[in-house]
């Protein structure tokens, strides 16, 4: 008998699946799941079946067909980490970096995230919305079909709520899955200079009950996503012991933990997170072995974050050769932003990780699809082309998924299906 469905994608060069019960690692990240001329079925947004082109010919046929022969089919890209909702620019701070000025000097002095924190207090809802879409817009052909986004640019609690309200919106007005995280301790505001134990008192009193509050009445509660907390754990911003406190009061609220650590100074954020029971610490630049141990030996995620590094100017990338071969489930992200990472593309995200931190590329693609979606609580919905999940998935313009990697500034995403919709 043959089963009628919506749509069916077949005779592909290479169909990867990434699929896996459980976040990668180790060998197993050298697994994508590969089927040669393969074929996926899609019925009501999901995934029906996916297998060689010719045992799903015999059993499916569908209403609309698609020829892949020449192409590779793959899950969208999960951008895991991302600041992606801000104002403004931080162009000229590019240029003080290239004359000479750190990252870090530019933050003690007054700049960095507290530069956009002022250019997005001033703009509105609608105003953060339309800034964002082209952004969106860009993720969205470079294959990203589910990002996490950050607040952390408002750092007052109107400001805050401000950012969660822009997220909403823009979650219902672009095809991008967006998972939201509430981050308010991502920098001291100015008004609290000096005093960043009673900022620190006023997020966990004030602001993390607001927002698990103005979650609850959110879309994406419905949904079934999560809202994250996340803290910077650094200094020049918040210590470890304030660091677990905000976590902590966002778990007493029903928000699981993301961590910002070891970006550029290891004060113990890898352990906090494993402590805490966190979804996943990011970054990771500076992390001893003694936390790749104990990270692997865990369930949290760890998220890399190459596209920084690049943007730095550094030739210090984090260890992920290292963190794969001891055990963790690392991921891989943009960390789009407008100081650290003005970047929307997990493609170049991968051309760096295979090339600074020596991932294969088949350990790249799956740090980016099924480990990302780990990375932000989603990996029974998307990351991999499995049955029952949601159809998001790329027609890349190559025979051989591995030239993702292999290629850099260009795109091969030549098809996006969002839902079984082609976008
Ligand atoms: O992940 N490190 C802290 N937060 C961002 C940078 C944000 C910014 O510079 O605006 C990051 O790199
Ligand atoms: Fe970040």
């Amino acid at each position: 008998m043959i089963v009628e469905a919506d749509l069916l994608i077949h005779s592909a060069a290479q169909v990867v699946t990434c699929a896996s019960d459980v976040p990668k690692r180790g060998a197993a990240m050298q697994d994508v799941g590969l089927i040669s001329d393969g074929a996926v079925v899609v019925n009501d947004g999901r995934i029906l079946a996916i297998g060689p082109t010719e045992s799903i010919r015999e059993r499916y046929s569908a209403g609309q067909t698609i020829n892949a022969s020449g192409k590779v089919v793959c899950p969208g890209f999960v951008d895991p980490h991302t600041h992606v909702v801000y104002a403004g620019d931080r162009i000229d701070e590019f240029e003080q970096r290239i004359r000479g000025a750190t990252y870090m000097e530019i933050m003690a002095a007054g700049g960095g995230i507290v530069s956009t924190m002022h250019a997005t207090r001033n703009a509105s809802v609608e105003e953060l919305v339309e800034a964002t879409l082209p952004r969106l817009a860009q993720m969205l052909r470079l294959g990203t079909i589910t990002a996490e986004v950050k607040t952390g640019y408002g750092l007052d609690l109107d400001s805050e709520l401000k950012m969660l309200e822009a997220i909403a919106a823009l979650d219902l007005a672009q095809p991008i899955d967006l998972v939201p995280t509430f981050m308010p301790a991502h920098a001291v505001p100015p008004e609290f200079n000096g005093r960043s134990a009673a900022y620190v008192e006023w997020v966990i009193n004030e602001m993390i009950p607001a927002a698990a509050e103005w979650y609850k009445n959110s879309h994406f509660v419905a949904d079934g996503r999560p809202l994250f907390c996340d803290v910077f754990c650094e200094q020049n911003a918040f210590d470890l012991e304030q660091s677990r406190r905000v976590l902590a009061a966002g778990l007493e609220h029903g928000l699981p933990a993301k961590i910002h650590a070891d970006e550029f100074t290891s004060l113990g954020g890898v352990e906090l997170a494993v402590d805490l029971g966190a979804t996943s610490v990011d970054h990771l630049d500076v992390t001893t072995a003694e936390d790749i141990a104990l990270l692997a030996d865990s369930d949290v995620v760890g998220i890399v974050l190459p596209a920084v590094n690049f943007n730095l100017g550094s030739n210090e990338f984090a260890d992920a050769r290292a963190l794969v071969d001891a055990g963790v489930a690392v991921a891989l992200s943009t960390d789009i932003n407008p100081g650290s990472a003005p970047c929307p593309s997990q493609p170049l995200v991968l051309a760096l990780a295979t090339r600074y931190q020596r991932l294969l590329p088949a350990e790249a693609f799956n740090a980016a699809t099924i480990n990302a979606a780990y990375g932000v609580g989603l990996a029974d919905r998307v990351g991999s082309l499995s049955p029952g999940k949601q159809a998001d998935l790329l027609l890349l313009n190559c025979t051989d998924f591995r030239q993702v990697t292999y290629q850099f500034g260009g795109n091969l995403v030549e098809m996006v299906v969002k839902n079984g919709r082609i976008l």
